[in-house]
């Protein structure tokens, strides 16, 4: 796996196109190594591209489900106007923690809101508040739940609202139809569910770089 050049071609991709955010976003990453996260966060030049996907979806409502350290939310929430809001949605209260010192380092505290508990129990929250739907949900938490994520991310939507499922290709792995690793089998999970539900009109794009040989799909909820 020509692995050197992924990271090399990454790495002049960030310093052609990405520099004039790398201080603020290294800082993030610095935060979450220093707060002891696992370095899992999107790649930057995927968390550019969710910042991008918001520019021109004009997201003003957006929900992630899987925090880490903010590092995602921060691209996405950038891109917001003013008025606009994230909801990110967090198991671990550490997570929660770092992620906030992030977001009021980041400047950015008044248009994010954290929930702590597991993803599952907190998105009837959501529903129950009873307001607008979400223009854009990017789903990057525990695999297994895809599936749940998925369906919940149907019933928080419009038609039109972008729906980005984190982690689909895991080195290949996602080929593997006799694998029994939970990851594996929570993205195939969800592929499978890609497949059968007319709602969601969807593909998966392949991304290789720093972080190796990944990918994620994402799809539209149709009228
Ligand atoms: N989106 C982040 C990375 C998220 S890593 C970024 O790119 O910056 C996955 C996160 O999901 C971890 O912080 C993990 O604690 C969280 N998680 C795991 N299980 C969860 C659950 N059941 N509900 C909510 N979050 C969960
Ligand atoms: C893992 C989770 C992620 O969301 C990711 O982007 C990379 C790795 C993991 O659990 O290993
Ligand atoms: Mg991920």
């Amino acid at each position: 796996m020509p692995t050197n050049r992924w990271s090399e071609m990454d790495h002049y991709i960030h310093d052609h196109l990405l520099a004039a955010s790398k201080t603020e976003f290294d800082t993030v990453i610095q935060a979450n190594a220093a707060a002891g996260l696992r370095a899992i966060d999107v790649p930057a030049v995927q968390g550019k591209f969710l910042n991008l996907l918001v520019t021109i979806s004009g997201a003003r409502r957006v929900l992630e489900i899987g925090t880490l350290g903010g590092y995602s939310a921060i691209w996405m929430a950038k891109a917001l106007p003013e008025d606009g809001k994230l909801i990110t949605l967090e198991y671990e209260p550490h997570h929660a923690d770092v992620a906030r010192a992030n977001f009021a380092r980041a400047g950015i505290a008044g248009r994010i809101e954290v929930i702590v508990g597991a993803a599952l129990d907190t998105l009837p929250q959501l529903q129950a508040r009873g307001k607008a739907a979400f223009d854009l949900i990017f789903i990057d938490a525990d695999k297994p739940n895809n599936v749940g994520y998925l369906r919940w991310a149907l019933a928080l939507s419009r038609p039109g609202t972008i729906i980005v499922l984190d982690n689909v290709v895991r080195n290949g792995q996602v080929l593997d139809a006799t694998s029994t690793d939970p990851n594996v089998l929570g993205s195939r999970a969800a592929f499978a569910f890609l497949q059968n539900e007319p709602r969601i009109d969807a593909t998966a794009l392949q991304l290789v770089g720093t972080k190796g040989w990944d990918g994620f799909a994402m799809g539209v909820v149709k009228g």
